[in-house]
């Protein structure tokens, strides 16, 4: 990308930021629809069943120690779902089964009713529109927050399109909207290095969040967050549910408490107990395995 085109977006943005601060911030989220799913790069997934992740029977051994064992769960689209457990449970590596990062050794898993994710590599799910977020902050620290806003819509794309890639003005839009929702609007030039560890994991949600996913995958978001970052990542997340299905992976149960509708408690790799979170925590057997502990 040449300074000169660099300068252009950064202007665009700029001036669509202006008018979005005019019309009040709240309404960027309402705006937001015009332009989400015009980028989108996935195939079609069908939810006429109702799901939009299904697991069924999943099974994954680490040299004879089952760390996912008959594992069966699935999440409706939009929904944003919970998923709690003990160390060692296997929440990050079901994320790693559904991602391609780790084939089971038997089981299914479908991406709304058609696309069958055991039949991809880990750069196709992401294609498919699978986004997923690890613990730590993955930006570019050397970038800008916009620069890293507009790479993150360049990486699906294979190298001559990236090489003739022009950022246009429905680009243009989008990013100044998920800049408003990621709390970063004031931050556009700010080298990403310089951002708090809270701010560094909202901009790599941003850069999820341009891929415009279907499905985001999110492992421990908020650690390490201070309180306050912690609650506004909680009124972030509530802003996505609707527009994207969530599976959100947190021992913080405050945060929890914040956001869920449904949890899913995982221990010994399958699901000991589902419910709102007053119901889990209320489960004689939660309370042993994991709460108790
Ligand atoms: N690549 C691997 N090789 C060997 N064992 C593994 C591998 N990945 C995970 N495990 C084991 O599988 C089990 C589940 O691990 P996993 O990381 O999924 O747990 P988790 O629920 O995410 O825990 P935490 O809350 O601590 O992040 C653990 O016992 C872990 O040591
Ligand atoms: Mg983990």
């Amino acid at each position: 990308m040449t300074p000169d085109l660099l300068e252009q977006g950064a202007r665009r943005v700029e001036e669509r930021m202006k008018v979005l601060a005019q019309q009040g911030s709240q309404t960027a989220s309402g705006g937001r629809s015009a332009g989400y799913g015009r980028l989108s790069q996935g195939e079609a997934v069908d939810t006429t069943h109702g799901r939009i992740l299904y697991l069924e029977g999943v099974n994954v051994s680490f040299d004879g120690f089952k760390a996912i064992n008959n594992l069966s769960l699935d999440i409706a689209p939009g929904e944003l779902r919970c998923v709690i457990g003990p160390n060692g449970a296997g929440k990050t590596t079901m994320m790693d089964i559904i991602t391609g990062k780790t084939r089971p050794d038997s089981g299914t898993v479908f991406f709304g009713s058609t696309i069958d994710l055991l039949r991809y590599k880990e750069s196709e799910i992401a294609q498919l529109g699978i986004g997923r977020k690890f613990q730590k902050p993955t930006v570019f620290e050397q970038l800008t927050v916009f620069e890293n806003l507009e790479l993150a819509l360049k990486t699906n794309k294979g190298v001559k399109a990236s090489m003739f890639f022009k950022f246009d003005s429905a680009q243009g839009d989008r990013l100044a909207e998920i800049l408003h929702t990621i709390h970063l609007a004031d931050s556009l030039n700010r080298q990403a290095g310089n951002l708090s560890h809270g701010q560094k994991q909202w901009l790599e949600i941003g850069m999820l969040l341009m891929q415009d996913p279907k499905l985001l995958l999110l492992d421990e978001p908020v650690a390490g967050m201070t309180d306050e970052e912690t609650e506004r990542t909680a009124e972030l997340f509530l802003s996505l549910k609707g527009k994207h299905s969530l599976m959100v992976v947190e021992h913080d149960m405050s945060f929890i408490n914040t956001i869920s509708d449904i949890v899913t408690v995982l221990c010994d790799g399958s699901v000991l107990a589902q419910g709102t979170l007053a119901q889990v925590q209320a489960d004689e057997r939660v309370i042993e395995v994991y709460l108790g502990r």
